[in-house]
């Protein structure tokens, strides 16, 4: 190329010479309009990337799980775990956050026997005494063709590793949201409870 040696001439510009983009990690040189166009392209399209990604996914899980919306209690402090397999598909995820207390699951459903309403599956009931608890498990999802194969197991393990730092929560420390009857099982074969 011909502008390969073309001198740059240091006019006073802000940004002088290479710099690398703290969130998207490109290298570009700030005073160049071509370099920087190119940069915000990347910028762009990398953290609109991983936004879409992890949108996208909560959507489809939010579709399985019969939830409306997206409402986090403390969106800034959710953590979410995706599980990637071998061909670099989504086939896991997790959406956990911090709680103070929950109330333990005490007995098989209660109420009305209606067996096609959703909500009569969801009708577990609870303690009315609150219990000490770190983190919230709001989503945990597997793919279908993946199920058993100890996804959610290992979801859960790197959770309880990562949520606090420097601390490997035990099982009495989290707790599952409003679980399905998937989730219940899973959560009591998990928890050993
Ligand atoms: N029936 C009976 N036991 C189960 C089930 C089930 N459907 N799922 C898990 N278990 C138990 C088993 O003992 C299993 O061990 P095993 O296979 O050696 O017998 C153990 O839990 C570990 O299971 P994993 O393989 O780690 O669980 P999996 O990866 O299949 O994921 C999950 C479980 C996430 C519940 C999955 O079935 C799923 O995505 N279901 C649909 C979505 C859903 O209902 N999610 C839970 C919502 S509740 C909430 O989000 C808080
Ligand atoms: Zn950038």
């Amino acid at each position: 190329k011909e502008t390969k040696d073309q001198l740059i001439i240091d006019a006073g510009q802000k940004h002088f010479g290479a710099t690398m983009c703290k969130s998207c990690g490109m290298i570009y040189t700030a005073s160049n309009p071509e370099d920087e166009m190119q940069h915000l392209q990347h910028h762009h399209r990398f953290l609109e990337g991983i936004k879409y990604t992890v949108e996208d996914v909560q959507e489809l899980v939010d579709n399985e799980l019969g939830f409306q919306q997206v409402v986090p209690s403390c969106p800034n402090k959710t953590k979410t775990f995706l599980f990637i397999s071998d061909e670099k598909r989504v086939v896991g995820c997790l959406i956990a956050e911090p709680i103070k207390q929950a109330f333990r699951v005490l007995s098989e459903p209660t109420g009305p026997e209606s067996p096609n309403s959703k909500e009569c599956h969801r009708a577990w009931q609870c303690s009315d005494v609150p219990e000490p608890a770190v983190c919230g498990i709001s989503r945990i999802w597997v793919f279908r063709l993946k199920r058993r194969k100890r996804i959610a197991r290992r979801l859960v393990d790197t959770l309880r590793n990562c949520f606090m730092f420097g601390c490997f929560l035990s099982t009495n420390e989290i707790a599952f949201s409003d679980p399905t009857p998937d989730g219940k099982l899973f959560a009591t074969k998990y928890c050993n409870t």
